[in-house]
């Protein structure tokens, strides 16, 4: 199937590790210009390097702190100085912030901040070039709804949904399609390294909650947001679509 991204421009944020690198390696090998954006430029340059020798475009490169007040402006300010263009906007930066009923106002600030706010503040600049071409991607990775406990990162997360489903409405009518892709548990830096870092533990997890009987790799998800982010999936709009191996309980 031709996706038709070839030449299309795609900024994908939080790029350096874990899914938003599967995010723009696919992308790559799919033709598209990539911008990826982190804060590590030691791992956005070896991720420049990786793509480069699949014989794909070179990954440009934009270090930003999105979480600070500015650093989302400044991402959409440097692609417009540089690119003129966008066509697809990842939003894929986040972490998870385990919390406590008492916690501390700064860490629901802090976290809500990384995982709602600043997908916001970098997608408002960059609407009006996707409007005025008539056509635009946006898709948001967010986080399951089914929570096991608190998570300061979900409420975050929840916003998303319903931000991207308002934006669908307003958007759909300029060739703009907004949704979310959700994951379960894929394999990745904050899920070995922080939320599953004991292999028996990770065993017994998966054997309890994911019927496919493992935890997914970043490609598993990026392939779909390809997809979506293609003129072929034109139709899709304002969802909120599962990549979990069918951990989620809910049959909605
Ligand atoms: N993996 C899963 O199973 C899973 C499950 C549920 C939700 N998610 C969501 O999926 C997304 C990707 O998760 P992941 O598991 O791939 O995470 P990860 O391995 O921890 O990678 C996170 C990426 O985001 C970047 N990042 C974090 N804070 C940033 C900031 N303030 N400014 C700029 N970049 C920042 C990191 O780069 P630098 O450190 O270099 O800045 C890194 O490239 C997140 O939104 C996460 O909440 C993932």
């Amino acid at each position: 199937m031709d996706l038709k991204l070839e030449d299309r421009i795609c900024l994908v944020t939080g790029s350096s590790a874990g899914i938003g690198k599967g995010i723009v390696k696919v992308l790559a090998r799919e033709g598209a210009t990539t911008i990826a954006v982190a804060r590590r430029i030691n791992l956005l340059e070896d991720l420049s390097n990786e793509v480069e020798e699949m014989g794909a475009i070179r990954t440009h490169l934009i270090t930003e702190d999105l979480s600070s007040k500015e650093g989302p402006e400044n991402v959409a300010k440097k692609v417009i100085e540089e690119f003129g263009q966008i066509d697809i906007l990842i939003n894929n930066a986040g972490q998870s912030v385990s919390a406590n009923w008492d916690s501390h106002d700064d860490l629901w600030a802090k976290s809500f901040n990384l995982n709602f706010h600043a997908a916001r503040r970098l997608t408002t600049p960059l609407i009006p070039i996707m409007k005025k071409n008539k056509w635009g991607r946006i898709i948001n990775i967010t986080g399951g709804m089914e929570v096991s406990g608190l998570n300061a990162a979900s409420t975050g997360k929840a916003a998303t949904h319903i931000w991207s489903k308002g934006l669908s409405r307003e958007l759909g009518p300029d060739g703009i399609t907004v949704n979310c892709v959700a994951p379960g548990r894929i394999n990745s830096e904050q899920i070995l390294e922080r939320l599953h870092p004991d292999p028996i533990e990770r065993s017994k997890f998966i054997k309890r909650e994911i019927p496919s009987g493992y935890f997914g790799e970043p490609e598993d998800l990026a392939v779909l947001v390809a997809f979506l982010a293609s003129p072929i999936a034109r139709y899709i709009n304002g969802e909120v679509i599962r990549v979990d191996g069918g951990m989620a309980k809910f049959a909605h």
